[in-house]
C-alpha cells in the first residue's frame, strides 16, 4: 500500500496526528478505560463495538472487524484511494510532500503523456461532432433522445470518416506518433505508417473517477454496417484495462452514496439515457462479466447492488454465477429483469424515470431471483428437479459469510422444495469441503481466518514488544510459519526491524494489503497483554513448537515422496530422498 510514497514521509505524518483527533473529526467518541470508543460507522449497530486506541494509534471494531490506522480510516471513511488520505493528512500536520520528485520518474511522465494525449484526442472528437460532417452522428444521437447537455456532459463525439484525420490533428500538435499508437489511437500500416483506429464513428470517452480520459469506445452508426462491429474500443493501454474500470462511475459516484446503492446496466447508451433522466445512481460494465477489481471499486462507495438485466441474459447460468462474486464480497445484490426486447435507454424512453425507478425498486434479491430462475427450468415437484434446484442454490448460499443470512436461507430452500433441512446443510458441507481444491482463483482465502494458537502468541508477544521480534528473526524463517498470510506478515515485521524500524501495529498497517492479516494485528493489539513476567520462557516454547511443526510437515512431505519412489522403483531418487531425510533428523535433533 504505501507504494511511491517514502516511508519516512510517512512515518512524519504519523508521528504528527493522533488518530483520536482525526476519527473524532468524523464521529464522537467516547472513554473507555485506556481507549475510546463509539458506534462503529461502517456497519450498523446500537452498542458501540468501535475501538480506538491512543496509545497504538490503530482503530478496531469487534463487529465488523474493519481496522487500521489514521490513513485507513480516512480512507474507509472518505473512500479514498492511499495517497489521496496521505496527501490530506500531510496537509493537516504541516508535512510536505515530496510530489515533484514522484511525478518526474520517467514511468510516470509516460502515465502524464498518455492522459493528455488521450485529452486532447477528446477535445478533437468533441469538436468534431459540431461540424457538418458528424451531421449524421449528430442527428442519430438527437433522434436517441440525447440531449445536448449530455453530449456536453458525457464528453461524446464523432471521429471523422478519414484514414488520418486524428494523426494530423495531433501531428500539428507535435505530438509522436509512437506516443499515439501507444495510447491505442492509432494502427500501424503493414508498410510503414499509422492509421486512424477510430473512423465514422460516434465516440464515448472512457472517463476514470477522477475524470481522466483512459480510452474510448466508438460506435458506428445506424445502417452503416460496412465497418464491421457495432463498437469498437480502445485496446488495453499503460492506462487502460477494460476490467479496472466501469463506465460513468465518476459522474455517479456522488448520487451512488446518497442513495446508498447503484444500478449495474450493460451499454453506454443504458447508462446516459437514464442519467439525463435522472437516475443517476448507476454505472454500465460495458457488455462483460464484471470482475473482482471492478467489484472492489463498487464496493468504496456502496454495498448495495442492483443488476440490471436483459431478458435474453437474465436467466443464463453464467450470468447468475458471476453474481456470486458479489456476495462473496460481502455486497447486497439484487436483480432486476427487464421485459423481453427492452435494455435500460428503450424502457426509461418509452415509461419514464418512474417507470425505471418501479422497476428497479421491484427488483429481486439474489436468493428469490435465482429460486425463481431455477424453478422455472426445472420441475421442484419431481426428485431430480429438487436435486439440480438445490445444486444451483447451495454454492450462493455457501458465499454469504453471515451465518444468520445462511441459515434463514436453508431454512427458506427446504421449505420451497420440501427437503429436510439437514439434508441441505449435508450437501452445504460437501460444498465448502471442494473450494480449497477448486482451482477457482476467487474461490481461495476467503475462508475464516484462523491462526494457529502458537503463532498468535508468538505474534502478538513480539508486537507488544519490538525488541523481541530481532531475536525471533534469528531462530525463526517467515515461512516457518504455517500460514501464508501471518507468515507475510512476519517477514513485514522482519523486514521493518531490519532495516531498524518500529514495527508497531499502526505501521504496519501501512505495508498490509490483506485485510485478514491486517485485522489479526488490530484486534490483538486491543487484547489485553499476557504472560508478563515469563515471556523470555513462552517465547522459547512458541518458537520450539513452531519448529516442531514444521519439521513434521517437512517430514511427512519427505516420507510420502519416499513412498512415490518406491512405488515407482525410481532407486536414485530414493536413497536421495533418504539422505535429506536422514538430514533433517539432525537437523531437528540439533534445533529442539
Ligand atoms: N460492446 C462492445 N463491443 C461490441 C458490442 C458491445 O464493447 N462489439 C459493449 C459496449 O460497451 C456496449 C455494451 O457492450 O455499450 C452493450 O452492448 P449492446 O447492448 O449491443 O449495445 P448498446 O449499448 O445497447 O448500444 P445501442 O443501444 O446503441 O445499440
Ligand atoms: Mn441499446
Amino acid at each position: 500500500m504505501a507504494g511511491l510514497i517514502p516511508e519516512n514521509i510517512l512515518e512524519d505524518i504519523l508521528s504528527k496526528v493522533d488518530i483520536v483527533e482525526v476519527i473524532s473529526a468524523y464521529i464522537p467518541l467516547k472513554r473507555s478505560g485506556r481507549n475510546f470508543k463509539a458506534n462503529c460507522p461502517f456497519h450498523h449497530e446500537k452498542t458501540p463495538s468501535f475501538m480506538v486506541s491512543p496509545d497504538r494509534q490503530i482503530y478496531h471494531c469487534f463487529g465488523c472487524g474493519e481496522s487500521g490506522n489514521a490513513f485507513k480510516f480516512l480512507m474507509r471513511y472518505e473512500r479514498l484511494e492511499f495517497p489521496e488520505a496521505v496527501e490530506i493528512m500531510a496537509k493537516k500536520c504541516g508535512v510536505i510532500l515530496p510530489e515533484k520528485q514522484v511525478e518526474d520518474t520517467q514511468t510516470n511522465s509516460l502515465y502524464t503523456q498518455l492522459y493528455k494525449i488521450n485529452e486532447l484526442a477528446a477535445i478533437f472528437y468533441q469538436e468534431a461532432l459540431e461540424t457538418a460532417m458528424a451531421a449524421k452522428a449528430k442527428d442519430y444521437l438527437l433522434k436517441r433522445g440525447v440531449s445536448e447537455q449530455a453530449i456536453k456532459l458525457f464528453r461524446l463525439g464523432f471521429a471523422p470518416d478519414k484514414w488520418d484525420g486524428l494523426i494530423n490533428h495531433l501531428r500539428a500538435k507535435n505530438i509522436h506518433l509512437s506516443l499515439l499508437e501507444k495510447a491505442g489511437l492509432v494502427l500501424p500500416r503493414d508498410n510503414g505508417g499509422f492509421y486512424d483506429r477510430f473512423r465514422n464513428r460516434i465516440i464515448f470517452p472512457i472517463l476514470d473517477i477522477k475524470s481522466r480520459v483512459l480510452g474510448f469506445g466508438a460506435r458506428a452508426l445506424a445502417g452503416d454496417d460496412k465497418t464491421g462491429a457495432k463498437y469498437i474500443n480502445s485496446p488495453e493501454t499503460m492506462i487502460y484495462t477494460k476490467g479496472r474500470n466501469l463506465y460513468g462511475l465518476n459522474f455517479a459516484k456522488e448520487a451512488i452514496r446518497v442513495k446508498d446503492y447503484v444500478a449495474i446496466v450493460e451499454g453506454y447508451m443504458d447508462f446516459i439515457v437514464p442519467y439525463q433522466a435522472g437516475f443517476q445512481n448507476l454505472v454500465a460494465s460495458q457488455g462483460t462479466a464484471l470482475t473482482l477489481d471492478q467489484v472492489s471499486l463498487l464496493k468504496r462507495h456502496t454495498h448495495n447492488v442492483v443488476m440490471v438485466f436483459d431478458a435474453d441474459q437474465a436467466g443464463q447460468a453464467a450470468t447468475l454465477r458471476m453474481l456470486d462474486v458479489f456476495v462473496e464480497e460481502g455486497m447486497n445484490v439484487k436483480v432486476a429483469a427487464l421485459p423481453a426486447g427492452f435494455d435500460p435507454d428503450l424502457y426509461v424512453r418509452k415509461y419514464g424515470l418512474k417507470g425505471f425507478e418501479e422497476l428497479i425498486e421491484k427488483a429481486d434479491n439474489l436468493f428469490d431471483y435465482k429460486l425463481k430462475s431455477a424453478k422455472s427450468r426445472f420441475n421442484y415437484k419431481q426428485i431430480e428437479g429438487k436435486a439440480k434446484i438445490s445444486q444451483e442454490m447451495l454454492p450462493t448460499i455457501s458465499k454469504f459469510k453471515n451465518a444468520v443470512l445462511k441459515s434463514e436461507y436453508i431454512k427458506r430452500l427446504s421449505e420451497e422444495l420440501a427437503v429436510r433441512e439437514d439434508a441441505l446443510l449435508e450437501e452445504l458441507s460437501k460444498i465448502k469441503e471442494v473450494v480449497p481444491f477448486a482451482p477457482l482463483p476467487q474461490a481461495t482465502g476467503k475462508k475464516a481466518f484462523t491462526v494457529n494458537p502458537t503463532e498468535k502468541l508468538l505474534i502478538k508477544l513480539m508486537l507488544e514488544e519490538n525488541e523481541l521480534i530481532a531475536r525471533v528473526r534469528q531462530r525463526l524463517e517467515p515461512d516457518d510459519f504455517q500460514d501464508k498470510k501471518i507468515s507475510e506478515l512476519v517477514s513485514v515485521m522482519f523486514e521493518l526491524t531490519a532495516q531498524g524500524k518500529e514495527a508497531a501495529p499502526s505501521k504496519l498497517v501501512n505495508y498490509l494489503t490483506d485485510t485478514d492479516s491486517l485485522q489479526f494485528i488490530c484486534e490483538s493489539a486491543f487484547n489485553p497483554g499476557s504472560y508478563e513476567q515469563n515471556k523470555e520462557e513462552v517465547i522459547n516454547d512458541c518458537i520450539k513448537v513452531i519448529k516442531h511443526k514444521k519439521l513434521h510437515f517437512l517430514r511427512q512431505r519427505l516420507q510420502e515422496e519416499i513412498k512415490i519412489a518406491e512405488d515407482s522403483g525410481n532407486e536414485e531418487k530414493l536413497s536421495q530422498l533418504k539422505v535429506e531425510f536422514c538430514d533433517l533428523t539432525k537437523k531437528g535433533r540439533k534445533e529442539l
